[in-house]
């Protein structure tokens, strides 16, 4: 089993990555936190009823009580309501300060569950255990928790580290392949940042991964969690490094807000926003075209991604959120080699225009 560890201001937090890890989760989890009388588990009917046998099968033989809480799959219950309502639950089940939560789904309930572990009585410990690739190789890691407004997404959490991060990539065999591809954006974004050897390794291996061979999408797990962790672990607040993580996420997060999240999985808005990226970068000659090209045909490799309705002006004035009248540059994280990113602070409105309609241009030929 291999073990990452993620370092936090306060504490270090191990995160396990091993195939069938869910049925020895109770043992693993014993190790981290001693013996525990009551676990409370957020997850919902979906992955309870294929996965929850095994996940229960593990504490069979220790008295120890699984009190499943349900939420319903979906974003939009991503809310405060949601969160209300589970801590009530809770209360009701008699959880004390000493409780331990379980975040057993994606990156929704991750999240959730996160950010109630950080109310409950003033916070309490949880564990991930999470259920999609998305949610394995990025939400689960680096200890930001929180949910969605009516008026944006994630604008109220808090960070709250897990106490441990439990993944089983055996998991992901039930999950939809669409999200598995979509998912899969951010190993290729986490390459393209920091480690130019994964990049050639899911060059040569992208077809098995995404065929579901175990032992590579073990590999590409693993080395996506130690390239995320070892960011957060020098920046946990976001304040330098840390923004290297949102690579193609300036344009990605403006076509998901122009779609109003209907139209992409979040994956597939990002690999469209790395897009704008790299030609933003070639434009500066910051980045080499052939290099800009792999980093291209890898990414779609993860496709066809949705075409999706939205001009680059409106796209244009998504990416400077509500601070536009303040700004002529903008932050901007610049691909500037396979491997390398850095963050610079003066990417002008019209090199960003010019880059959204490059990739406009892309999407007309390469999007379904
Ligand atoms: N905290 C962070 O740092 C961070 C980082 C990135 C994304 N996020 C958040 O993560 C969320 C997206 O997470 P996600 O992509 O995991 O989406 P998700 O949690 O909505 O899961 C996607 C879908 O897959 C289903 N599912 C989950 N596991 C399954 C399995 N094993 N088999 C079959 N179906 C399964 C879910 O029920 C859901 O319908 C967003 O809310 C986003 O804001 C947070
Ligand atoms: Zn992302």
């Amino acid at each position: 089993m291999s073990t990452i560890l993620v370092k936090t201001a306060t504490v270090n937090y191990p995160v396990y990555v091993q195939p069938r890890l869910l049925e020895t989760l109770a043992s693993h989890l014993r190790q981290v936190v001693g013996e525990q009388r009551s676990i409370y588990v957020v997850t919902s009917p979906e992955i309870w009823s294929r996965w929850g046998h095994l996940f229960q099968g593990s504490f069979a033989a220790r008295k120890v009580e699984i009190v499943p809480l349900f939420v319903p799959a979906g974003e939009r219950f991503k809310q405060l309501k949601t969160v209300e309502h589970l801590a009530e639950k809770m209360v009701l089940a008699g959880a004390k300060r000493d409780a331990l939560l379980i975040a057993f789904g994606g990156g929704v309930i991750g999240d959730m569950t996160g950010f109630l572990a950080a109310m409950y009585m003033r916070g309490i410990r949880y564990a991930q255990v999470p259920t999609t690739y998305l949610s394995q190789i990025d939400s689960s890691i680096g200890g930001k928790t929180g949910v969605n407004l009516r008026v944006g997404k994630n604008l109220v959490g808090s960070f709250h580290p897990p106490i441990a991060v439990f993944i089983d990539p055996v998991i992901l065999t039930t999950l939809p392949p669409k999200e598995l591809r979509s998912g899969a954006v951010e190993s290729v974004k986490a390459a393209v940042l920091g480690d130019a050897r994964f990049f050639a390794w899911l060059e040569q291996n992208m077809t098995s991964l995404l065929a579901g061979d175990q032992e590579d999408i073990t590999r590409a797990i693993e080395t996506s969690v130690r390239i995320k962790a070892e960011i957060v672990s020098a920046d946990e607040r976001e304040s330098g490094e840390r923004m290297l993580l949102n690579l193609g996420h300036t344009v990605g997060h403006a076509i998901e807000a122009a779609t109003r999240y209907r139209t992409l999985l979040h994956g597939e808005a990002i690999a469209w926003g790395m897009i704008a990226a790299l030609h933003l970068s070639v434009a500066r000659s910051a980045l080499s075209p052939a290099e800009a090209k792999r980093i291209e045909e890898l990414t779609f490799r993860l496709g066809p991604f949705p075409r999706f309705r939205a001009t680059a002006k409106v796209l244009l004035d998504r990416t400077a959120g509500d601070k536009k009248h303040l700004q002529t540059a903008q932050r901007f994280v610049l691909p500037v080699a396979i491997g390398k990113a850095v963050v610079v602070e003066d990417v002008t409105q019209q090199e960003l225009l010019a880059a959204i309609h490059s990739m406009l241009r892309t999407m007309k030929e390469r999007g379904v």
